[in-house]
């Protein structure tokens, strides 16, 4: 089957790259052609574990092929996945302009039926304005079936989320989509993949209703965490007492300076929206949305704190700056608000991070220090802070750690170490949720 992936971004490749690897014969596309170039010399644009391989892989053996030429490629395929990029505009809803674009792109190349399938998150009700302008623009020559068949992966484990998914969701009007939809995913019915039919719709909100779930549940203990710190409580031990209740779960149960990246923050801000739009003020994810923010400010707060009243004039250490591990990604990340803000209040900030620098290079205030490692950004350091939990940084070297730092100070964002550890080692440490003290073993 042939199988055009239109928008090359991160979604469109890794996209691509695994339905070839099941065998599809797929064209990714892409206007920009530095892009394509680079692709087509066998370079991947983007940071993603297992993609460079894939790709050549399928690359190789010819089921995988780039190219600027949209109109050959739709008219090859009896599957067009749309994967361009919905960014949020200034009030937070989705800009639709990529979406809208592709799919008259599509019109006016539709030479018989084709499946027309969005990857990309786009708000409920998009896969009606595509077909709506699907219909109009080709003036009904060909018929078409337009599909949602969201995508739930995370950046880091992308490959391995696309090819062991929980569940594959598609939302489909007709039974002949829906049998397309499943022949191409067949090699997951090997593995027993759970398949939700349902209607375009309802795809569409499943995938905003789960990220906003996640990004609740992540919020929620968030907001336990500092109720530990009020209480003499560990939020690891209550945390993990609540996980074990099955239906509450163990996952995405670890406090933090709050979540970010390319999906949650856009995801949330987008539901609140499209139920305002709707009629209905969805105030729990509202709620998230403000008390997300509130937390990234307190991170603040904590390492002023520890620092003794004020940052400036001081140097700081930031080990970590990319929004999670295993990415270089930058957007939103909670290390944006927390190192503006020390800068603006005086402190010197010497920062590290294994893949992400040159993204922060553009986001981050220009006074900002980049060094060559953890121990680099730690000297004369009279606080170190870890904003992002790469594991290179779980088993640093203490003793050479507290002969590096001006004063022995380190503020653990993600809970990376013991605190009982890092005192008994000679450092005063701050984390996250974990004020008691005297704890038995979780
Ligand atoms: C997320 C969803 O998991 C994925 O299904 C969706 O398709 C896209 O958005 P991703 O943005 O790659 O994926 O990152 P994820 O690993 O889910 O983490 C999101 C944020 O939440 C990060 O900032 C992370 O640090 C934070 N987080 C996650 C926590 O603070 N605590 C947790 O327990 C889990």
């Amino acid at each position: 089957m042939h199988i055009a992936v239109v928008g090359s971004g991160y979604v469109g490749l890794v996209t691509g790259a695994c339905l070839s690897d099941f065998g599809m014969d797929v064209t990714c596309v892409d206007k920009d052609e530095k892009k394509i170039a680079m692709l087509q010399r066998g370079e991947v644009p983007i940071y993603e574990p297992g993609l460079d391989g894939l790709i050549a892989k399928n690359a190789k053996a010819g089921r995988l092929r780039f190219t600027t030429n949209v109109a050959e490629a739709v008219e090859r395929a009896l599957a067009i996945f749309i994967a361009v990029g919905t960014p949020p505009r200034e009030d937070g809803s989705a800009d639709l302009s990529y979406v809208i674009e592709v799919a008259e792109t599509i019109a006016a190349h539709l030479n018989g039926y084709k499946v027309v399938v969005t990857k990309s998150t786009v708000p409920i009700g998009t896969g009606q304005l595509i077909e709506q302008i699907i219909r109009e623009k080709s003036g009904g020559r060909f018929p078409f079936s337009v599909v949602s068949n969201p995508e739930f992966l995370r950046e880091g484990s992308a490959i391995e989320d696309f090819m062991r998914p929980d569940r594959v969701v598609i939302g489909a009007r007709d039974p002949q989509a829906i049998a397309i939809m499943k022949d191409i995913y067949a090699p997951l019915y090997l593995i027993e993949t759970p398949f939700v039919i349902t209607n375009v719709e309802s795809a569409e909100l499943i995938k905003y209703a789960s990220n906003a779930f996640l990004a609740t549940k992540i919020t929620f203990i968030n907001e336990v965490a500092i109720l530990c710190e009020k209480l003499g409580a560990d939020v690891h031990h209550v945390a993990k007492g609540m996980g074990l209740d099955r239906r509450i779960g163990p996952k995405f149960l670890h406090p933090g300076p709050g979540y970010g990246g390319s999906c949650f923050p856009k995801d949330t801000r987008a539901l609140t929206d499209i139920a305002r739009q709707a009629g209905y003020r969805f105030g729990i994810v509202e709620t998230v949305v403000e008390v997300n923010e509130k937390i990234k400010a307190r991170m603040v707060d904590k390492i002023r704190t520890a620092c003794g009243g004020s940052v400036s004039g001081l140097t700081v250490g930031v080990l970590g700056l990319a929004f999670k591990p295993e990415t270089d990604d930058m957007r939103e990340s909670p290390a944006i608000p927390i190192v503006t803000a020390l800068v603006k209040e005086g402190a010197r900030v010497r920062a590290f991070d294994p893949a992400a620098m040159d993204n922060a290079k553009e986001v981050l205030p220009a006074t900002v220090e980049y060094c060559q490692d953890a121990y680099d950004a730690a000297t004369g350091a009279h606080c170190l802070v870890i904003i992002t939990e790469w594991n290179q940084f779980r088993s640093l070297d203490l003793e050479r750690l507290k002969g590096l730092l001006a004063r022995p100070l380190v503020v653990d964002l993600r809970n990376v170490y013991e605190p009982d550890k890092m005192r008994e080692a000679g450092f005063a440490y701050e984390c996250v949720g974990r004020a008691a003290a005297n704890l038995p073993k979780a």
